[in-house]
């Protein structure tokens, strides 16, 4: 045996390792195109907090939660609250074609926050703020709810955004 001599490997094997890294290439493509791109991201954890003195503590926003304009008509900053079992504020009112950023974050279990027909939807786990923007088209009132069983009022755990024409 030769050391040039080659390892044998069948052809059709060869065609699906072939097709294997085309695909490994795509999606690498496809997933670089999305992050880079167009900007499509995961909600990421936006800061650490302390959920023993987020609520109480003078310089934590959820102190006072609750909706903070940024661009009046345009752009919006809410902090919401989330504790067994409620949101604060459980009610929001913006102005349609509106921008907002949700920053929410827990002060007791993992809760969840998804709001309908909308791409809102994640974890609310404490010592963590979860952020996302969405920008409101469409007056109407928007339901959010918990999404991650918390206790026996999970299923009550709720609120709403209320976005005016
Ligand atoms: Cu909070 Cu389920």
């Amino acid at each position: 045996m030769s050391a040039q001599e080659k390892m044998h490997v069948d052809r059709y094997e060869r065609n699906w390792m072939v097709a294997s890294a085309i695909l490994l290439v795509l999606f690498a493509t496809a997933v670089s195109i999305a992050a880079f791109g167009m900007g499509i991201q995961v909600p990421a954890p936006e800061q650490r907090v302390d959920p023993r003195t987020v609520a109480s503590d003078p310089n934590s926003p959820w102190s006072n939660p609750g909706i903070r304009e940024v661009v009046a008509g345009e752009k919006y900053d809410v902090y919401i609250l989330a504790k067994t079992w409620q949101y604060l504020p459980a009610e929001i009112s913006i102005p349609a074609g509106a921008s907002v950023t949700f920053y929410v974050t827990s002060m007791d279990v993992q809760h969840g926050f998804k709001i309908q027909d909308t791409n809102v939807n994640f974890q609310v786990v404490p010592g963590q703020v979860s952020k996302l923007t969405v920008k409101f088209t469409k007056a109407g009132t928007y339901n959010f709810i918990c999404t991650e069983y918390c206790g026996a009022a999970h299923a009550a755990m709720a609120g709403k955004i209320v976005v005016s024409p």
